[in-house]
């Protein structure tokens, strides 16, 4: 009998040796800030977190390894073994990959750092792909119609059917690579720009089979300044920027022994969220008006919740304020009082909460969670106090996330979508339910946003999530799974209870 074959280590290097000319900044883009981190910074968390990754090598653009350094550092990224200098052509960069790599047979997955909404399904299906094959691409169906040219003139308009648009990683056995290289190497003709690493084993090897894995459009390249704005976007939705738990056991698994206080918990999502995270098992500790007389816009009392909440549980991870007044109407119209109250709940509180919540946050590297709407990225009538309001606070989260850094505290906005809630019934009446998201959806997205290593992010929870594609559940049905869950380790619970309540 033949024993299997050890199965192999999965290399992945990242490929961050160019400038970006293309986008046109004085640093390399990969190290261009987006969604609150440096693109490379979002592209190394996801390799460093994918399980079928062993090691990570950076490739990056000489006299930048320093930067990358830091990255590493900052973000715990415990897989990287190197941030080496990059070549002048990225086949080059490829090439002096493989040369650190020296013999080793092992699969290597050589992604752009500019694709940094990779998912860990992608990087899943290459690494299966290469237990059959030992050359793997990532490509999506090309909406647009591609053509060949030549000089002025239109050559040739293949088939769309056929046609695929390549991304990355590119998977392959080390040993297939190296020998594609070294008959590269040994060509006049070979240039090495212009190409990727499956042009040059179909070139030079072209009796080794390349199958390949189907891409997404949400891992697009930052290439062209619009590219930054387009991912920018893509960052704000929950799907993109943060990774559900698949099971309410895992929930309780990363809850446990955590602490969170909620402002605003009496009603609506943060009634939901105190609810979703005591049933995970995390010391919750709810204030409001109406439960505890806590004025979130009086700074005492903000002190004293947060003081009573840490001396009971002796730490705070987690400090949530879904408080808000939605109040319409046009602004000549509004009298003095209900704007000064717009103005104090809405953006008085949550500077309030902040400076008084970080003393706390600091000493668990905790997270600040605040609420924005829709409306903050453009007023309109009737509801300029509110929709000013939220804007502020989503500026006011950035400039905290940027100033908390150091101390390892993150601070998001969530945005839901029109979300059923007392406020918006009281504010608007009966609405149609099927166009209103479920304030436990929203709330189950935030506990996702606090279990997250994301800061300084907007991130928007609506009902049909544009990239999620046809199968994937939305955030609707995923909170029914996760309810059911809960319900079923809670009736477990009073099984166990009642099992050991009747064993004398
Ligand atoms: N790359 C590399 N080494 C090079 C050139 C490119 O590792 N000498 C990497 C880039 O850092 C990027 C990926 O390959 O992550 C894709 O490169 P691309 O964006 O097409 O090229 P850049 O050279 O970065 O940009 P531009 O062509 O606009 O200058």
């Amino acid at each position: 009998m033949t024993t299997p074959p050890a199965r192999l280590r999965t290399v992945a290097v990242l490929l961050a040796g160019g400038t970006g000319t293309r986008v046109g900044l004085q640093i390399p883009k990969q190290l261009l800030k987006i969604a609150g981190k440096a693109i490379v910074d979002h592209t190394l968390a996801v390799l460093n977190s994918a399980p079928e990754v062993d090691e990570i090598l950076v490739l990056m653009t000489p006299g930048f390894t320093r930067d990358v350094e830091r990255i590493v550092a900052a973000g715990g990224y415990t897989k990287v073994t190197a941030v080496l200098d990059g070549g002048a052509t990225r086949t080059e960069t490829t090439r002096l990959a493989l040369d650190t790599l020296q013999d080793e047979d092992c699969n290597v997955l050589l992604h752009d750092a500019v694709r940094p909404l990779l998912s860990h399904r992608i990087i899943r299906e290459c690494v299966n792909a290469l237990h059959r094959y030992e050359a793997v691409d990532v490509a999506i169906p090309s909406a647009d119609t591609i053509i060949v040219v030549d000089g002025e003139l239109i050559e040739d308009i293949p088939d769309r059917a056929r046609l695929r648009r390549g991304q990355t990683p590119q998977g392959f056995r080390a040993s297939t690579l190296r020998r594609a290289y070294a008959l590269a190497t040994q060509d006049p003709t070979f240039t090495g720009t212009g190409i990727d690493d499956c042009s040059v084993v179909l070139r030079y090897l072209p009796d080794v089979p390349i199958t390949f894995v189907e891409g997404s459009e949400q891992n697009m390249k930052v290439t062209h300044p619009v590219d930054v704005f387009i991912a920018d976007k893509l960052f704000q939705l929950a799907s993109a920027s943060v990774r559900r738990p698949a099971t309410a056991a895992q929930y309780a698994e990363q809850l446990r022994g955590r602490v969170a206080v909620v402002f605003g918990g009496s009603y609506g999502i943060g009634a939901d969220i105190v609810e979703l995270l005591r049933g995970f098992g995390a010391q919750t500790f709810s204030y409001s008006r109406s439960q505890t007389g806590t004025h979130i816009e009086n700074p005492e009392h903000v002190e004293a919740a947060l003081a009573q909440a840490y001396r009971a549980a002796g730490r705070i991870d987690f400090v949530v304020n879904t408080a808000g007044l939605l109040r319409t109407g046009a602004l000549t119209e509004t009298d003095e009082k209900t704007l000064e109250e717009v103005v104090r709940v809405n953006y008085l509180a949550p500077v309030t909460i902040a400076r008084q919540s970080i003393r706390y946050l600091q000493e668990t590297r905790g997270h600040l969670l605040l609420f924005t709407s829709s409306s903050y990225t453009r007023g309109r009538a009737g509801y300029s106090l509110y929709s000013s309001t939220k804007a502020a606070v989503v500026n006011l989260m950035q400039a905290l996330a940027d100033e908390w850094a150091p101390l390892g505290v993150r601070v998001c906005c969530v945005n839901p979508e029109r979300t059923a809630t007392p406020m918006r019934l009281q504010a608007f009446g009966e609405e149609h339910p099927d166009s209103l998201l479920s304030s436990r959806a929203v709330a189950l997205t935030s506990v996702d946003v606090l279990l997250s290593e994301v800061t300084g992010q907007v991130i928007d929870v609506r009902q049909f999530d544009p990239t999620m594609t046809a199968g994937a559940l939305g955030a609707e049905a995923q909170a029914e799974l996760i309810e059911k869950s809960i319900a079923a380790a809670e009736l477990d619970a009073e099984a166990e209870a009642a099992r050991q309540h009747a064993t004398p």
